[in-house]
């Protein structure tokens, strides 16, 4: 075994490239990373990479080409469970082929981590949600020789505070404001996965933008929480608060949050919708059911009236703005009154979109616990029938963008039937393709700002041309 007295950010660069951490070498090696779940994942696996980077790892998308696995797992339902062990299952043949380390990360190891690597001998660590910061320490531990050890300690400490790792280099960067939930929704994981909620203070996380706007040419912002509403509200501070402070930011441009819970949608912040020139005209705001008596059982602490009022108030402050949700079909012994209760309030919020999921008993949860009788066929029946109103009511609500001039930010192109298109996507969150200006075709648009107008549209898709290219940074002439 290696000297454990070791400061894993001391590291130094030999002449062959190699760094060196305490007597441990570390040559050039790929990283390999599954992501599962949701934006904080993908924002944690963000943060994962960007921490190996001074230890001389790269990202690959080539999984043979990997020295070093990593699966940052999701347990929101059961499918995200069985991909996962199917997966880990799989890299047993990675294992046999070449020297590879392979690690669990994420919510399932949260939990999990002891039976994952008494059940998967290819496994090398796993850890937790509130360790990543730490990624670098058990790297070393791993190639310092220790196998099979999990790490899923809990962050004690009062305070939340951290600096925003990218690794992107694009103009937008999802920003951790607040982790963990005390919501405790009778069917939800999240809270025994992701821990007690913290927040980030105002102060850090403004100066944190303030520094990727100035220095990391970022322009857009995701602030991410499981609850964000639930900002700041144990330090006395809150979400309206803070998106007034970063309104102030020279440079950025557009400030999403994601996501939200119905109870904590204050006036206040409601107020800021209406006031904010910077944050988007979209809000996403799960509501799960139509029905009282659902959310009720699923103890979400609002109903269907509290949740349309509002809403209605969040239409008033900015009468542009879209909204969309999540709906679990089938709770446990959901009745087929309950069920069109949720359909009814699908024809009346008008959402532009929706996640709809079939429920999934979670292990731990209050809802697993309850006797249950609808099959998967009802289930799976009722999530059909929600999918198939959505659609259809969405291609009204798509029709109504024909004509109207929307600014994108542009994301990259793709090919659709033959012909390359751009796409991009507009502060109010609609995606919208579109092909170049005549004798433009072979300009490269991304990451550019440009206002289309939409000429067509479906449930799922959105075709527009060309009005204006803004270039890759906006001025105080061309405000919309
Ligand atoms: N079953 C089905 N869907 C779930 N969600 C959370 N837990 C479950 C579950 N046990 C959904 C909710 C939540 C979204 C992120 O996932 O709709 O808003
Ligand atoms: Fe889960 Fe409810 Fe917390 Fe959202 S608010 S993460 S659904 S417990």
């Amino acid at each position: 075994m290696n000297n454990t007295d070791v400061d894993i950010y001391d590291i130094k660069t030999l002449e062959n490239g190699n760094k060196l951490v305490g007597e441990i070498e570390f040559p050039p090696r790929k990283m390999w990373v599954k992501t599962y779940g949701c934006q904080m994942n993908y924002h944690d696996t963000e943060r994962m990479v960007s921490h190996l980077q001074p230890l001389n790892f790269s990202l690959t998308d080539n999984r043979e080409e990997a020295d070093f696995m990593i699966f940052n797992t999701c347990a929101i339902r059961d499918l995200a469970n069985q991909k996962f062990y199917s997966h880990l299952g799989g890299s047993k043949h990675d294992k046999a082929a070449r020297e590879v380390k392979i690690a669990a990360a994420g919510c399932i190891a949260q939990t999990e981590s002891k039976e994952l690597l008494k059940k998967y001998k290819q496994l090398d660590f796993a850890f937790g949600t509130d360790v990543i910061d730490n990624i670098g320490e058990m790297v070393y531990r791993a190639y310092a020789g220790d196998t099979k050890f999990s790490v899923t300690s809990w962050d004690k400490s009062a305070n939340y505070s951290i600096e925003t790792k990218r690794t992107a280099g694009t103009p937008q960067a999802f920003i951790n404001i607040i982790k963990g939930c005390d919501k405790f929704c009778s069917y939800c994981i999240v809270p025994f996965t992701r821990g007690r909620e913290k927040s980030r203070s105002v102060s850090e996380v403004v100066n944190d933008v303030a520094r990727l706007v100035k220095h990391d040419g970022v322009q857009e912002i995701t602030l991410l929480g499981q609850n964000v509403n639930s900002y700041g509200k144990k330090n006395g501070e809150s979400l309206a608060e803070l998106i007034m402070e970063l309104e102030n930011i020279n440079g950025l441009e557009i400030i999403r949050y994601t996501t939200s819970h119905p109870y904590d949608i204050s006036d206040e912040l409601i107020a800021v919708h209406g006031t904010s020139e910077k944050l988007s005209n979209h809000l996403h705001l799960p509501v799960q059911s139509g029905s009282n008596t659902v959310l009720q059982r699923m103890l979400r602490e609002y109903s269907v009236e509290h949740y349309m009022e509002r809403l209605d108030k969040i239409r008033q402050a900015n009468p542009d703005i879209i909204i969309s949700t999540d709906i679990i079909a089938g709770f446990p012994n959901e009745t087929e009154e309950e069920h069109r209760d949720t359909l009814e309030l699908l024809k009346v919020a008008k959402y532009d979109f929706i996640y709809s999921y079939n429920y999934s008993s979670r292990k731990g949860t209050k809802s697993a616990k309850m006797d249950d009788i609808l099959t998967k066929d009802i289930r799976s029946r009722r999530l059909q029938e929600i999918q198939k109103l959505q659609l259809e009511l969405q291609v009204e609500s798509r029709a109504l963008m024909v004509g109207n001039t929307y600014r994108v930010l542009v994301e990259g192109f793709g090919t659709m039937k033959g012909i390359k298109k751009w796409k991009g996507r507009s502060d109010c969150f609609r995606i919208i393709h579109f092909v170049p200006e005549a004798g433009q075709e072979d300009m490269d648009y991304t990451w550019h700002w440009v206002d289309l107008k939409v000429t067509s549209t479906t449930a799922l898709s959105c075709q527009g041309d060309v009005v204006n290219v803004l270039g890759k940074r906006l001025t105080p002439e061309n405000e919309l």
